[in-house]
């Protein structure tokens, strides 16, 4: 029997770049090279493709270019083709029956690759351009999970070019509304980037002002007082399941960059140590999350619950998350009982399920018969 081609997509021009690298190599890893036949794309940081030699990447870390490549979203072609080119001349075509975009954050995470992917007609693993889209954005976001009475902090959203011309306008509402402490963020990033947490008013200014290099979309939300990060995995499509809960331990103030990416001590616990009728209560809200955001294939729910309170709320989807062998959404499939191995077989499973569902709808408009 022949093997399923699939493309892994990975690097990317995100500030998540380097995190996507190691996501895609675990990935490759993982893969059933039983059932699979794999062809790495890799986008670098200037937004080329090419393909990679990934049996040397995986055996001596060093990342080779090989040849030029890419995939087009013309339908010309009776498939969609992969090409690889050298002096201007495609030397190779190649049908993809499927792609696995191993890309976090802006151009990866936001519903463009997958917009791409849609228009070739080309089955693709995780949440398609709409869910991505909002999942991105913690603001379109928020506001639909409120409107789908799942809790979220309480939060302000504003423009920067707002933050410029109405500043004490948005600083009223931030210190009537939200208080302190609160969390300044740019609304559509991730990794932690642009976002401060603030305790008095002396530093909100300055917070906001650094929101505003990164984005142009702005929110301030209550810290949750004493928080607990927990964290489930969600798989599926018309009826998606949710893993076991783990716990991220943060050893700085919360779960910033440094904490993420640059130091070690931040703990991860998988299973978190909570009762089984939060347990069963954050399985379904993290069910409900994905739903309401038209996630489909895969995405990590994280919560926020105030350890004092023992009230919790959503903090973020992530439609891609880590897949890093140390990544909190294979680990949570593993303790629950599915295998990195057995998980990737399931998300091209899926992604190619989606397919043969959306090619059923129609795009022509027929009379209805009376
Ligand atoms: N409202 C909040 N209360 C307490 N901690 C928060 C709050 N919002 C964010 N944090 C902390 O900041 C981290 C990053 O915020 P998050 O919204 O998850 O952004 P990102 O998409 O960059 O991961 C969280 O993991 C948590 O440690
Ligand atoms: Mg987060």
């Amino acid at each position: 029997m022949s093997k399923t081609k699939v493309g892994i997509v990975f690097g990317g021009r995100s500030v998540e770049h380097e995190v996507s690298l190691l996501s895609a190599k675990s990935v490759i890893n993982n893969t059933d090279r039983e059932i699979y036949d794999i062809y790495p794309i890799f986008i670098d940081k200037n937004g080329l493709w090419h393909r990679v030699n990934i049996d040397e990447w995986l055996k001596d870390g060093a990342l080779k270019v090989c040849n030029n490549s890419f995939l087009t979203p013309s339908l010309n072609y009776q498939n969609p083709l992969f090409f690889e080119i050298e002096d201007s001349k495609v030397i190779d075509q190649i049908k993809l029956d499927a792609v696995f975009p191993v890309l976090h954050g802006t151009y990866g995470e936001d519903g463009t690759i997958q917009g791409m992917l849609e228009l070739m007609g080309i089955p693709f693993v995780g949440a398609s351009v709409l869910g991505s889209a909002i999942g991105m954005d913690k603001l379109v976001m928020k506001a639909v999970l409120n409107e789908a009475s799942i809790p979220v902090v309480p939060y302000f959203g504003f423009y920067s070019h707002e933050w410029e011309t109405q500043k004490d306008t948005i600083r009223e509402i931030v210190l009537s509304k939200i208080g302190f402490p609160c969390f300044v963020k740019s609304a559509d990033l991730g990794s932690s980037v642009g976002i401060s947490r603030v305790v008095s008013d002396p530093g909100l200014n300055a917070a906001i002002d650094d929101s505003c290099r990164y984005s142009n979309r702005i929110l301030v939300e209550k810290a949750v007082s004493k928080p607990r990060e927990i964290e489930i995995s969600v798989l599926g499509h018309e009826n998606p399941i949710a893993s076991l809960p783990g716990e991220i331990l943060p050893h700085r103030e919360f779960y910033d960059y440094t904490a993420k990416y640059l130091e070690e001590g931040t703990g991860l616990i998988a299973p978190a140590q909570i009762n089984e009728k939060m347990t069963s209560k954050l399985r379904d809200l993290a069910i409900q999350t994905f739903k309401s955001l038209d996630c489909s294939g895969m995405a990590r729910v994280d919560f926020l619950i105030n350890s004092e309170t023992e009230e919790f709320f959503v903090g973020e989807i992530n439609t891609i998350p880590g897949f890093t062998q140390i990544s909190m959404y294979p680990k949570l499939w593993d303790i629950t009982g599915i295998s990195f191995t057995e998980l990737i077989t399931k998300l091209f499973d899926l992604a190619i399920h989606r397919q043969n569902e959306k090619s059923k709808i129609s795009t022509d408009i027929k009379e209805r018969s009376e």
